[in-house]
């Protein structure tokens, strides 16, 4: 589970940060909007670089921004540990990519609801994470749409078994496990964790949830797994 720091209460965001880190939380899902590639605006370096010094958390920096390039070493100064840009806004992902690493984070890239697998095909070997948009980037609490989920299923076969495959937007307890199902790890939650009373009961049986989907059945694709013997 990742909790994004959209749905917290921004004026108790150490509190806030703090509960969900202690309960076992490594990845904190940061949602820097500009206003121009979403219509919305949200938080961005300072606040980012406060929660730095208050946290151990890895920081997943989601940039919805139309120039990465120009802010990924403000970002990675502040403290982030990761940068996801989003395929509709570059040209030349590959120097995106370059440009990420040589700041020494690790590198996502993100695929609007109705943007194609084949959009990352040149470069989906060169990045550390996909990140599917199971809603339009932009708000919190939007319904989550189902209609992505193939798109999981395909890329958890496509990417290798060190890649990570992050699913963000509506996931919540009727949501979660279909996600984790279809192949998602980075289980990214606004809504459905710092929007509830007890953001950490919930953070924990979204965890609970996904979990038990995962063995149930189906649950994640090894791409490099071993055939049976005598194959
Ligand atoms: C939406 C953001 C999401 C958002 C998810 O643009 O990328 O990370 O925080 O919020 P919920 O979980 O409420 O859908
Ligand atoms: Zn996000």
């Amino acid at each position: 589970m990742a909790p994004s720091l959209l749905a917290a209460d921004f004026s108790r965001l150490e509190e806030q940060v703090a509960g969900v880190e202690a309960a076992g939380a490594e990845v904190l899902h940061l949602d820097v909007m500009d206003g121009h590639f979403v219509p919305n605006i949200s938080f961005g370096i300072p606040v980012i670089a406060s929660l730095r010094k208050r946290s151990r958390m890895f920081f997943d920096a989601h940039l919805m921004i139309v120039d990465p390039m120009r802010y990924a070493e403000p970002f990675v100064k502040a403290g982030c540990d990761h940068l996801t840009f989003h395929i509709e806004t570059v040209e030349a992902p590959d120097r995106v990519i370059e440009h990420f690493r040589s700041l020494g984070v690790s590198v996502g890239v993100s695929l609007n609801p109705t943007t194609p697998v084949e959009s990352i095909e040149a470069i989906v070997d060169n990045v550390d994470m996909v990140l599917v948009m199971s809603v339009w980037p932009g708000f919190g609490g939007q319904t989550f749409i189902a209609e992505v989920l193939p798109k999981v299923e395909i890329l958890r076969e496509r990417l290798a078994s060190h890649q990570r495959l992050e699913i963000d937007g509506g996931i919540d307890v009727d949501t979660v496990a279909e996600a984790a199902r279809a192949g998602a790890d980075v289980l990214v939650a606004g809504s459905a964790v710092f929007g509830k009373p007890d953001p950490v009961g919930a953070m924990k049986e979204l965890h609970r949830l996904a979990q038990e989907a995962v063995k149930a059945g189906g649950g994640r694709v090894e791409p490099h797994a071993a055939k049976p013997s005598g194959d």
